[in-house]
């Protein structure tokens, strides 16, 4: 399949990519940067663990295509930190035992981060909200609704 150019920001690094038109945003990520931080799960939209945000907006990276951020900033956990600082959800996590396997964490950090950049505090029922779209199989829930009440 031919290639095609697009121009997007990743991690705040603008890019001016070659790709293929039928590259999802989770292969892109992960077989091309290498930010294997944005986890493989269902791939169907069902579990959460590839959510990243594009634009400020959480969304399931195997349900977009490549193509689809032309012109937008990709942002996964891997763009978090800053000057080698974990960002205050990431502590908050640690803190509260909130990572068990710690395969769903990228995703629900991703997705706990849109709702505190827009809500800096949320209620509990906003919190279970926001993180319904991600599965945990180990924690139950609790710990991580505690580390994200506490940002
Ligand atoms: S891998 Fe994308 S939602 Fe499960
Ligand atoms: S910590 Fe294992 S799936 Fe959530």
């Amino acid at each position: 399949m031919k290639k095609i150019q697009i121009t997007t920001t990743i991690n705040n690094k603008p890019r001016k990519l070659e790709i293929n038109p039928n590259q999802t945003l989770l292969d892109l990520l992960r077989d091309e940067f290498g930010l294997t931080g944005t986890k493989r799960g269902c791939e169907v939209g069902e579990c959460g663990a590839c959510t990243v945000l594009i634009n400020g907006e959480a969304v399931n990276s195997c349900l977009v295509l490549a193509p689809q951020i032309e012109g937008k900033e990709v942002l996964t956990i891997e763009g978090l930190a800053e000057k080698g600082e974990l960002h205050p959800l990431q502590k908050s996590f640690m803190k509260h035992d909130a990572v068990h396997c710690g395969y769903c964490t990228p995703g629900m950090i991703m997705s706990a981060k849109q709702l505190v950049d827009e809500n800096p505090n949320p209620t509990e029922e906003e919190i279970r909200t926001a993180i319904s779209g991600n599965l945990c199989r180990c924690t139950g829930y609790v710990q991580i609704v505690d580390a994200i009440k506490e940002v």
